[in-house]
């Protein structure tokens, strides 16, 4: 099945339908879905054939402190998830073909990218992609090697793909070679990766699960704690774990944010243990949404010791984004088996929409939505709220486009789609065609906004106040606008780089595979020739200093998201709809695809 998927993401087909093929496909419709492969309930799965009573016992606790108890696991019955993707898209040769060059332009800019990473950085973490150089900034366990394994199978690059599975038995996932894990991107990085190149190539090479054991069980030592909070900002210069709770406050999406890998290595391996030591952290963020001074979000931060959340900020960007993101995404992956993410999902889809969204006030009455921040002073109790954006931000039109398809809330998909408008009118904004990392923009809350050059020009110099402004004050705020590059309705670039990320080509690969618009496609396409226009550097693509400036300088570095989700997600949108199909992939923050085993659909 997997050889399939994989060679529909290598050719391109031309669907030349004629009304009667249509009408035929329409009758047989149902015959084509059961021939799909799909697993019925009766084919079962590894995972729901565990043991009920398996406890997790791997955890040892020599300080004194008892063993936390087994807490089960979600109840057992899967439940269907509906079919998610968007179905048929009729394609021209025409249209066929310049997918299929697009397609190529991307997978260019990948084997260039590679071979930078392969001829300068081989199983280091990074290759710089200006200098040369090579670093270590993720454990040193070869960060983009791991990163890049489902993208080599997805874009046929095989050989690439062998040689790098041959470099795995080099790597020892059960030390780093760098001091300091950050246990948050170990997990979505080199986890995520060697999980679905093992899904990708249906278990063939057993090396990429051996590993992924190591790894889980590495990370499974950071759960070893007395409150079973886990280190996420992991000393490693002593290897046995300090058995204390960790010290330091957790950001939110480095405690939410282990569930998926967490889960697909207990449901590939057959060892509950993994899927144990995330229900402590389940449970506390349900005990605790309704009760925070947003009820349905959660602050920022966690303070371990305390057992409590210790922020009085709140917002959907980076510390906070893929725990979020998770909630339906766990879901899915566990067929439904658990209420409580899905509740959650609904608690903090219902809590942005009421709290956090806002109108962006356009010229051209483009209808953008975004979600700002809300910080509540800690004397007064009293809230601001930030008309802030930022490229982090730009997951949750995907988010909200997955949610409003898999808990059918169908007036979401508007605003999921509103949500990805905001992230390409700020592409198209700037002069590069790039959006910049952080910025604030004038905006409404309560209603969309008419275009009101006073208020911006008010925003600009931070006046709330509704009073005219004298000329003099008025060409002040102007010539900030122009010095600052402020094109209306910008307030503020507060950090004008573009550091190669993939959320917002993220987003609009996902609405397009649950509508079907043509259009985004070539959205993404003018946004790819952007970016491989002001970031191409000799040994890869590197991020960019200025997104105001045409003539920016580039900074030396070039992340492995860029091999794992922002080159994938701009390969997959020109891709055929069943080359890592929604409906039978559900990609973690990485970009990684795991399978899942939708047991039943119950679309009609
Ligand atoms: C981490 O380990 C090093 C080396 O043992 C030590 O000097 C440092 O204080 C430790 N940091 C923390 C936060 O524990
Ligand atoms: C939190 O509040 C929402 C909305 O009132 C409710 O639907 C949900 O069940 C509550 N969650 C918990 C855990 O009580």
């Amino acid at each position: 099945m997997s050889k399939s998927v994989i060679l529909s993401c290598i050719t391109t087909r031309y669907l030349l339908f004629s009304f009667v093929s249509l009408l035929l496909a329409y009758l047989y419709l149902p015959d084509l879905k059961s021939r799909t492969g799909r697993p019925n309930r009766n084919q079962g799965y590894e995972y729901e054939e565990l043991s009920m009573t398996k406890a997790a016992t791997d955890i040892v606790y020599d300080s004194g402190c008892c063993p936390l108890p087994f807490v089960p696991r979600p109840s057992a019955m899967p439940r269907s998830i509906p079919y998610i993707q968007h179905k048929f898209t009729f394609q021209t040769e025409h249209h066929g073909n310049q997918m299929k060059e697009r397609k190529h332009a991307v997978k260019r800019a990948f084997e260039h990218s590679w071979n930078g990473y392969k001829n300068h950085a081989w199983l280091w973490d990074e290759v710089s992609p200006i200098s040369g150089g090579h670093k270590s900034t993720l454990g040193g366990w070869g960060a983009t090697l791991i990163d890049s394994l489902d993208t080599l199978l997805i874009m046929g690059l095989d050989q690439e793909f062998e040689k790098a599975i041959e470099s795995l038995s080099d790597i020892d996932f059960s030390s780093p070679g760098a001091l300091g894990i950050n246990v948050f991107e170990t997990n979505i990085r080199y986890l995520g990766g060697l999980l679905s190149a093992y899904d990708l190539t249906d278990g063939k090479h057993q090396i990429l699960l051996e590993k992924a054991r190591q790894l889980g069980d590495f990370l499974y030592g950071a759960f070893d704690t007395p409150n079973g909070i886990p280190q996420t900002r992991w000393n490693w210069s002593n290897p046995s774990p300090t058995h204390e709770a960790p010290r330091e406050s957790i950001f939110l999406a480095e405690l939410g944010s282990l569930s998926l890998e967490f889960t697909r290595l207990s449901q590939i391996t057959g060892d509950e243990k993994y899927l144990d030591a995330l229900q402590k952290i389940t449970d506390l963020l349900h005990n605790t949404q309704n009760s925070t001074k947003l009820p349905g979000l959660w602050p920022v931060l966690f303070d371990p010791q305390a057992m409590q959340f210790s922020s009085t900020h709140f917002t959907l960007g980076g510390m906070a984004d893929s725990t979020y993101e998770y909630l339906v995404k766990e879901f899915v992956l566990l067929a439904g088996r658990s209420d409580k993410y899905r509740d959650m999902y609904i608690s903090a889809v219902e809590s942005m929409k009421k709290n956090l969204l806002f109108h962006g006030m356009n010229q051209d009455g483009r209808r953008t939505l975004f979600a700002g921040n809300i910080r509540f002073v800690s004397e007064t109790g009293q809230e601001t709220f930030e008309y802030q954006t930022e490229h982090l931000k730009c997951f949750l039109g995907g988010m909200v486009g997955i949610g409003s398809k898999v808990f059918n809330r169908p007036s979401d998909l508007s605003i999921a789609r509103e949500l990805v408008e905001g992230c390409i009118w700020a592409y198209e904004l700037m002069p590069t065609g790039i959006m910049p990392e952080v910025l604030y923009i004038s905006g409404c809350k309560n209603s969309r906004c008419e275009w009101d050059d006073e208020r911006w020009l008010r925003g600009i110099l931070g006046r709330s106040d509704e009073r005219e402004m004298p000329l003099e004050v008025r060409e002040a705020a102007e010539q900030i606008a122009l010095i600052h590059g402020l094109r209306p309705p910008i307030l503020e670039v507060a950090d004008p780089s573009y550091r190669l990320r993939p959320e917002a080509i993220e987003s609009i690969f996902i609405l397009y595979r649950l509508t079907g618009e043509r259009s985004l496609q070539d959205t993404a396409w003018r946004m790819f020739q952007n970016i491989e226009k002001y970031t191409r550097a000799e040994h890869g693509y590197a991020a960019l200093d200025d997104t105001r400036n045409t003539e920016s300088a580039k900074l030396d570095v070039m992340e492995s998201f860029w091999f794992s989700e922002t080159l994938k997600y701009f390969y997959l949108i020109f891709s055929d709809l069943d080359c890592l199909s929604l409906d039978e992939y559900v990609f973690n923050t990485e970009g990684h695809p795991f399978k899942y085993l939708n047991p039943e659909s119950n679309e009609i």
